[in-house]
């Protein structure tokens, strides 16, 4: 069942998005070789709790810390941990705040020092990707049209779009009806309404799609070891328009 939000709600979840862009900004400065994710993870959390929210990943089906941080070959729902990034990494970190009960959700990947060709154009394709796809959110489109058109840009530059997570509407809870792919066909699925918020979060694989879950259940990674890279932004469908709620520029 959707769960449509009034433009207060809306509202809530601005704040809640505010911040968490806030967040990103902050880690974009952090981010240099010799940095481990486990001191941006803490970083995350602290900063969190300064400004009265809560990480809502932590704990989240027994979810250990407050980010996702994914190196490399890793897809999603990497572990932070104490080994420092390393020149020519690319790292996706994740995160969802709470703040007074109403949540958003972004992910953002990040260059660590000097990073290959391949892999910038990874992050431009994946980054793009996201925006066409935002560009399709609106009142009376369906989320195929949002899926497809994030799919064929994609495959158009020669990489794959991950099948097996998915975007997903958002509110006081993670994962709300609908589901969002980021692949498919348009004119398919969902009718998009206002007041709808959902996250359009699409994991772009340098190689095949498929990937392979590590031994601690959590972490997904590339099948062939090629890179993966990752942009999500929490969006509210409005009738001006998709609202970012998330989004990085300043005002
Ligand atoms: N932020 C992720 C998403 O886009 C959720 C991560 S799973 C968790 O849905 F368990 F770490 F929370
Ligand atoms: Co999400």
């Amino acid at each position: 069942m959707v769960i449509i939000k009034t433009e207060q709600e809306i509202e809530m979840m601005k704040r809640s998005g505010k911040l968490l862009a806030k967040i990103h900004r902050e880690i974009a400065k952090m981010i240099r070789p010799g940095i481990s994710t486990y001191e941006i993870d803490q970083f995350v959390e602290e900063y969190m709790r300064k400004n009265g929210a809560t990480p809502e990943q932590k704990g989240y089906h027994g979810y250990p810390y407050a980010t996702c941080a994914s190196i490399n070959d890793e897809i999603c729902h990497g572990f932070p941990r104490k080994t420092p990034l390393k020149d020519g990494d690319i790292v996706t970190i994740d995160m969802v705040v709470n703040l007074d009960g109403w949540l958003a959700d972004s992910a953002w990947s990040y260059p660590v020092g000097n990073i290959s060709d391949e892999a910038r154009k990874l992050l431009d394709v994946t980054k793009k990707s996201l925006y066409i796809g935002i560009e399709k959110a609106v009142i009376g489109n369906r989320i195929g049209d949002i899926s497809h058109a994030i799919q064929s840009y994609v495959e158009s530059e020669g990489f794959s779009v991950v099948r097996d997570f998915v975007g997903h509407g958002i509110g006081k809870s993670m994962h709300e009806d609908p589901q969002v792919p980021h692949f498919g066909k348009a004119g398919r699925g969902l009718r998009l309404m206002e007041g709808m918020v959902i996250t359009i979060e699409p994991m772009v694989n340098v190689g095949h799609y498929a990937c392979t879950i590590d031994d601690n259940q959590w972490t997904a990674r590339t099948i062939d070891g090629k890179l993966s890279a990752q942009y999500e932004h929490t969006i509210a469908i409005t009738k001006d328009g998709p609202l970012i709620l998330t989004d990085q520029e300043e005002d």
